[in-house]
C-alpha cells in the first residue's frame, strides 16, 4: 500500500498532463521555463497586453511556485521575437531532474533583462519586515575571514550574473579589511543564518551556496577618507560560476531610462543591524521612500559631507532605515512589468533611523558604464 502511494506520487509529480493550448492544439502542461516559445515572448518590454492575456490563457497551474503553461506557439501577430536559447531563470524547488543544460550567460555582461529580477511572488510576508523564504533570490551575504580564522558576514550584495556580485566599495576595501577581515566568500540562497534548512509553511529552501571570492574591484574613486563616500560601489568576481536555482537568481540593473522621483517607494533588504542592536539572522526588507535630494544634501553638508549627483537618499523616517551590516545590499524597485531592478547600493547614514535623516545610497544607474567596463576588464 505504502509503495503504491509513493509510486503514484512519483508519477504524479513527473508526468506532464496533456492540455489544449489557447490556439486549440493538443500539447503538454509544462514549466513556463521549459516552454521556449512562451518564454521568448517575455523578451518584449513593456509586455504588450495581448501577450499577457495569451500567457494567462496558456496557464495550466503551478508546480511549487513555478507557473505551468500549456506549451505552444503564440499566434503570429503576438510573437514578435524568434525563440532563441537562453539561460533558464528558475527551477521548481525539489525538482532537480538534472536533464536540462542551461545556456551559459556571458560573465562579462549583466543579466539579460528577460532572465533577471524575476518576481518570485513572495506571498507570505511575515510581520511586515521579514522577507518571504523565496523573496529577493539575488541577495548575497559577504563573508570575511577574521584574524582568528572564523567567517563573519558583515555586508550585503546582489548577484547580477553568474560570476559577479554588486556591492559597496567600503565592503571590500579600507577599514573593513583591518577591522573585520578579508572578503573570502559569498553566500547565496540564504534566508536564516541560524538554521541549516530554512522552511516556511511546509516548504523548504535548498541549502544556501557558499562561493569563494576570486577578486574584488572597488571603484577607483572611492576612499574611506572621503566623508561623502563618493563612488562607494564595487564588483566582486566569484571563483566559480553560480548555478541559478529557484533561490539563487540575478537581479536586473536599471536600464538607465527610468528616473526615480521623490516619494517613489523602493525596498532595501539585508541581514543588518536591527533595532535590538544585533544583526538579523533572517533576511529583512523595508520599504523606504526616495528622499528629496536637495534637502538631503543640506543635511549632510552640516556634517561636512558634500553628496554627489551619483548618490540617492532614501528613508528619513524614525526607526526605518538600513543599518550596519546592510551595506553593499540593494535598494530595489519592481518595475511596472513586475521585474525587479537594483537601483542603488547601501552606502552610509548618520547613525541609523534618525528622524529626518535618510540613508545615502550609490545610484546604480550612474555607474552602468563602469559596471560594464569592469565586468569586461576583470573577467579574465
Ligand atoms: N555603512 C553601514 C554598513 O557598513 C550601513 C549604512 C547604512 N546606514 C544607514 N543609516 N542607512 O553596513
Amino acid at each position: 500500500m505504502k509503495i503504491q502511494i509513493v509510486c503514484f506520487m512519483f508519477l504524479w509529480s513527473y508526468a506532464h498532463s496533456s492540455c489544449v493550448t489557447p490556439l486549440g492544439a493538443t500539447s503538454e502542461c509544462v514549466s513556463l521555463y521549459d516552454c521556449a516559445p512562451l518564454l521568448a515572448s517575455f523578451e518584449q518590454r513593456p509586455l504588450p497586453s495581448h501577450v499577457v492575456s495569451f500567457l494567462r490563457q496558456s496557464s495550466c497551474g503551478f508546480e511549487g511556485y513555478v507557473p505551468q503553461v500549456c506549451c505552444g506557439p503564440l499566434p503570429a501577430q503576438t510573437s514578435t521575437s524568434t525563440p532563441r536559447p537562453r539561460p533558464r531563470p528558475t527551477r521548481p524547488p525539489n525538482n532537480n531532474n538534472g536533464q536540462r543544460s542551461p545556456v551559459e550567460a556571458e560573465d562579462s555582461s549583466p543579466a539579460p533583462s528577460d532572465v533577471c529580477g524575476i518576481d518570485t511572488q513572495g506571498d507570505r510576508i511575515y510581520g511586515g519586515q521579514f522577507t518571504d523564504l523565496d523573496e529577493f533570490p539575488w541577495m548575497a551575504l559577504m563573508g570575511y575571514r577574521t584574524p582568528s580564522g572564523s567567517i563573519t558576514y558583515q555586508c550585503g550584495g546582489v548577484l547580477i550574473n553568474r560570476r559577479y556580485i554588486l556591492t559597496a566599495a567600503h565592503c571590500v576595501t579600507g577599514a573593513i579589511t583591518r577591522e573585520v577581515g578579508t572578503l573570502v566568500t559569498v553566500r547565496l540562497g540564504e534566508y536564516d543564518l541560524q538554521s541549516e534548512t530554512d522552511c516556511m509553511n511546509d516548504s523548504c529552501a535548498d541549502p544556501p551556496v557558499e562561493v569563494p571570492v576570486d577578486s574584488s574591484h572597488p571603484h577607483s574613486g572611492y576612499s574611506d577618507s572621503n566623508s561623502d563616500k563618493r563612488d562607494d560601489i564595487a564588483l566582486v568576481r566569484l571563483a566559480q560560476r553560480v548555478k541559478y536555482s529557484y533561490y539563487v537568481q540575478p537581479i536586473c540593473l536599471p536600464d538607465g531610462r527610468s528616473r526615480l522621483t521623490v516619494g517613489n517607494d523602493v525596498f532595501v533588504a539585508g541581514w543588518g543591524k536591527t533595532l535590538n542592536g544585533r544583526n538579523s539572522p533572517v533576511k529583512l526588507k523595508l520599504k523606504v521612500p526616495i528622499f528629496e535630494k536637495e534637502n538631503c544634501i543640506k543635511k549632510y553638508r552640516t556634517l561636512g559631507a558634500e553628496l554627489t549627483s551619483n548618490q540617492i537618499c532614501a528613508g528619513g523616517k524614525f526607526a526605518e532605515d538600513a543599518c550596519r551590516g546592510d551595506s553593499g545590499g540593494p535598494l530595489m524597485r519592481a518595475k511596472n512589468n513586475g521585474v525587479w531592478e537594483s537601483v542603488a547600493v547601501v552606502s552610509f547614514g548618520y547613525g541609523c533611523g534618525r528622524d529626518g535623516w535618510p540613508g545615502v545610497y550609490t545610484s546604480t544607474a550612474n555607474y552602468l558604464d563602469w559596471i560594464r567596463s569592469t565586468l569586461q576588464s576583470t573577467n579574465v
